[in-house]
């Protein structure tokens, strides 16, 4: 018998799904139980049951407005004495990116110390702080404390803690199989971004912490995107000076009304320089990631992906300027969102919960300063 219509766009939808996200890349969560998150499903259940994802369909939010960011980390005293005091274990994970830091409470420092943790964590482009009470806050008081840095990002797509949209989370629910479903169509989980480079003035000083981990995995990956541009050659780094890309949210909100899930604004298309400088330290650093970036201003298609291919390659194979976090209960990871890229792995298959929350300040409209040679 022949298809019906219906049948055959039935067939077709994954298809449809595909083409939809582009290069945009996901591992569908399958949303949440609340029978095997609360343990009531003979499971164990999520420590942090507050900070469990919630999706009210609701009204849409109006776009985000401009609004003038300061730049705290201008302001520290670049010793360090109030956010790495005697006594504090500070271990390089590597030479230019990554740090871990044991022995002091970001909850309890000052903004003297939070000036310097801005500061900290742009020059080692992504802290480890180990041992922390965070997670154990009031939701309200980790949000006080994350709008020192900025205004407080909400997401347009990811679940949130009742009542807080400015927490984004990242949950994958006890024996969650939407890994099972990635890894029968794509070879890896590895996916570089800069978190939401497609807003007008994307995250800078950005805060996640652990609440339900797997006992192996879920290791956190990032690439020093200011090493990277270092490394190019002077005559290519003058290339990509003026250049400017296309970044789009728009594919993460398609993934998500694929997936059945809400939207909290329409999805914005901004275009960033290729370059961009760090307020603080003045570090150049190379802003285009395979998530979210789309094309290069007014180059021709095939001109625009064969420098985007080599950029993400570049960023991607990179491992002598990349930190591999791994996380401890109690650790809240900081990282520079200007100067930095990361990917969650999704390498742990005997269906452990994974879950984390994000405190994502917005910061500055990214711009360049002249090519230096
Ligand atoms: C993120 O992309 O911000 C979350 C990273 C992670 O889940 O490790």
């Amino acid at each position: 018998m022949a298809p019906s219509l219906v049948e055959t766009t039935t067939e077709a939808k994954p298809v449809t799904y595909k083409l939809n996200l582009g290069q945009y890349k996901e591992i569908d969560g399958h949303g949440i139980d609340k029978e095997i998150e609360t343990g009531k499903a003979g499971s164990s259940a999520a420590k942090y049951p507050h900070y469990l994802p919630t999706w009210k369909p609701q009204e849409l939010d109006s776009p985000l407005q401009p609004f003038e960011h300061y730049e705290h980390g201008k302001d520290a005293d670049t010793s360090f004495p109030n956010l790495l005091p005697a006594g504090t274990t500070v271990t390089d994970l590597t030479p230019t990116i990554g740090t871990e830091v044991r022995g002091i409470q970001l909850s309890s420092l000052s903004d003297a110390g939070k000036d310097e943790l801005a500061r900290f964590v742009a020059q080692r482009k992504v802290v480890a702080f180990r041992a922390q009470d965070f997670a154990d806050l009031p939701i309200v008081d980790a949000l006080k404390y994350g709008s020192y840095f900025g205004r407080h990002h909400v997401h347009p797509t990811s679940g949130a803690p009742e009542g807080f949209p400015e927490v984004h989370l990242v949950h994958r629910g006890e024996n969650d199989k939407g890994a099972d479903e990635f890894f029968k169509i794509r070879t890896s989980s590895v996916a570089w971004h800069s978190d939401v480079s497609y807003e007008a003035q994307p995250p800078g000083t950005t805060f996640l912490y652990i609440l339900n981990k797997p006992d192996v995995g879920g290791d956190t990956l990032f690439v020093d995107a200011a090493q990277a541009y270092n490394r190019l050659s002077p005559l290519f780094q003058e290339r990509l000076h003026g250049l400017r890309a296309t970044h789009s949210g728009i594919e993460q909100v398609n993934a998500a009304a694929a997936r059945g899930s809400i939207k909290r604004r329409e999805p914005v298309v901004n275009t960033h320089p290729i370059v961009r400088t760090h307020p603080a330290t003045g570090e150049k650093a190379l802003y285009v990631n395979p998530q979210f970036t789309r094309d290069i201003v007014d180059l021709k298609k095939e001109e625009s992906d064969a420098i985007l291919k080599f950029l993400y390659d570049h960023l991607a194979y990179g491992a002598d300027f990349q930190a591999r976090i791994k996380w401890e209960e109690g650790t809240v990871v900081v990282w520079d969102n200007r100067v930095t890229q990361h990917s969650a792995l999704v390498d742990w298959d005997n269906g452990q919960r994974r879950h984390l929350a994000r405190i994502t300040p917005q910061a500055e409209r990214p711009y360049e300063t002249p090519f230096q040679g």
